[in-house]
């Protein structure tokens, strides 16, 4: 048996880590454990995406909580060292860009567990963001590392790692909203929220760069409002933007501009939202990639993407927080342009596949 330590510690790990080990149990020969860090613990940011998503009640719940980048890397540390020296995995599974990811990998590194890290070789070059960090060092710790595009190939391979750790295996995301998209399409969340397909926005926001300071925090308010005009707009919150909203004083006017401000969604639900919706707004990196193969179009409110396939490829098109620009990208949502659904190389829904058949021969 090959025991896998798999992490996941916030709200874009769980429909990563979801199909690899549901893919190691299909392909038998593996002993997976699920460790959660509880970066994200609140029901509506974590447990409900392990239940949409069929992942099983963690094995090792780490219990890290909210904290500074340095509070939550190296609590992630602190408390993972013993289950490695405990368990002594043959390998240990990160996913995605997170400080659990970091902390995880990391703390392996350094007992001499290799690491696989999913989700390899994304780079947006910009140092400011926190997520380009853990990625940059994430990858240079790890033995395996599994891309989704041929960008993140050639960005690991232009950082001098070796070719023969580089695996482009598509994209796990995309297996799991492909294997969920049937049952997201039951939900009734249209209903609940009262609006009608094709009819409506959705938008979400959470990266510091846009919701930390007033001044950005503003800009993003003011694009929301603009965007409002033409079509309703969600906003689903996460809770970093809700406080952060409160604490600028602008929760009633991003409401009074008739912005819905509404809680986090569980998996099914936002899927369902999402791939009815007239278009998205959005700093997540995840949502760039689920639009594109939903075919909605999906404006980026950052200067840059680590995803460039997303643009080349898909429906994406990053706007920043530039008025203009967003102003008439909104115009033709509203003119219900819908976009082809498009599908970038190996995002077929069995990445996870490709993925275990590469550890399983390297770790047995
Ligand atoms: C983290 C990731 C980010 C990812 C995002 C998805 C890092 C550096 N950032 O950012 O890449 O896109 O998750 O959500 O790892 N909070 C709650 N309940 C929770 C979790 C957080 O209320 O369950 C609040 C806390 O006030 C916390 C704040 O949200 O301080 C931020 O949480 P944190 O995990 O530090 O970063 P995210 O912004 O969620």
């Amino acid at each position: 048996m090959i025991t896998v330590l798999e992490v996941a510690g916030a709200r874009p790990n769980y429909m990563k880590v979801a199909p690899i080990h549901r893919a190691m149990l299909n392909a038998g020969g593996f002993a997976p454990l699920f460790v959660h860090t509880g970066q994200h613990y609140d029901w509506e940011m974590s447990q409900v995406f392990m239940r949409d998503l069929g992942l099983p009640t963690p094995d090792v719940e780490l219990g890290v909580g909210s904290g500074s980048h340095a509070e939550q890397t190296a609590q992630v540390m602190l408390r993972l060292e013993p289950v490695l020296l405990e368990r002594r995995p043959d390998v240990v599974v990160v996913v995605g860009d997170v400080n659990s990811t970091l902390g995880a990998a990391l703390a392996a590194v350094k007992v001499q567990v290799p690491v696989a890290h999913v989700e390899a070789g994304l780079r947006s070059f910009d140092r400011t963001m926190p997520e380009e960090i853990n990625r940059l060092l994430t990858d240079a710790m790890s033995e395996l590392l599994f891309a989704p595009s041929p960008d993140a190939v050639a960005n690991l391979a232009a950082e001098g790692i070796a070719r023969e750790k580089i695996h482009l295996v598509g994209n796990v995301m995309i297996d799991s909203l492909e294997s969920l998209f049937r049952r997201a399409q039951d939900s009734d969340v249209l209903d609940r929220l009262g609006v009608k397909p094709g009819e409506y926005l959705v938008a979400t926001l959470h990266r510091p760069s846009n919701v930390d300071g007033d001044a950005s925090l503003r800009l993003v308010v003011d694009a929301l409002s603009m965007a409002a005009a033409s079509l309703p707009v969600l906003l689903v919150t996460h809770p970093r933007t809700r406080k952060r909203l409160a604490q600028a004083g602008l929760s009633e006017r991003v409401a009074s501009d008739g912005v819905q401000l509404l809680d986090p969604l569980g998996y099914l639900d936002f899927l369902c939202l999402m791939s009815r919706a007239a278009g998205v707004l959005t700093d997540s990196g995840g949502i760039q990639e689920e639009t594109t193969v939903l075919g909605v179009p999906c404006l980026t409110l950052r200067d840059r993407t680590e995803r460039p396939i997303t643009v080349t490829e898909g429906t994406n098109q990053v706007v920043g927080l530039d008025r203009e620009r967003i102003e008439e990208a909104v115009r033709r949502l509203a003119n219900g342009q819908r976009l082809e659904p498009r599908r970038p190389a190996l995002w077929d829904g069995c990445a996870a596949e490709r993925i275990v058949d590469v550890l399983g021969p390297r770790f047995s």
